[in-house]
């Protein structure tokens, strides 16, 4: 499955660590920037990872900010993006499989490496459950209209 991350200048370290890790796991990683520890706005990275998922070129997000509280905030208001900023494994999977969350956000400042990585991995692994949850998650698409 293709990836997209995209991250600020806080995670900038952090997704360059991560990419590495997807990479050697054998996943295809679309880096959206940015591309240097230079200041930049987080909702600009969290716009271009949305979209991407949104268009389908991705099937699943990751954002990097300092707290990962931006990235979700902004990924969010994209039509039918449901971010979750996780800080435990039970976070990351539960998300996936009562969410059906389809981007993953992280803080940079707040976390360890090992941390984001098994958050990551997690993530990843685990699959939406559908049923009772799907009714859910479609009346959150009801209030946007998609
Ligand atoms: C940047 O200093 C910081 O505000 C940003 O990375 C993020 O934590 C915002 O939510």
């Amino acid at each position: 499955m293709s990836l997209v991350i995209g991250s600020d200048h806080a995670g900038f370290e952090a997704k360059q660590d991560l990419i590495a890790f997807l990479t050697k796991h054998g996943y295809k990683v679309i880096d959206k920037g940015c591309d240097s520890p230079e200041s930049v706005d987080y909702p600009d990275f969290a716009l271009a990872v949305s979209k991407t998922v949104q268009s389908g070129e991705a099937g699943l997000g990751i954002l990097i900010c300092g707290t990962g509280i931006g990235m979700s905030i902004t990924a969010n208001k994209v039509p039918g993006i449901r971010a979750a900023l996780c800080t435990s494994v039970a976070h990351a999977e539960l998300s996936r499989q009562h969410n059906d969350a389809n981007v993953l956000c992280l803080g940079a400042r707040l976390q360890s490496r090992g941390e984001r990585e098994e958050i990551t991995r997690a993530f990843l692994d685990a699959e939406f459950e559908g049923q009772r949850h799907a009714r859910r998650v479609r009346k959150i698409h009801d209030i946007t209209g998609c």
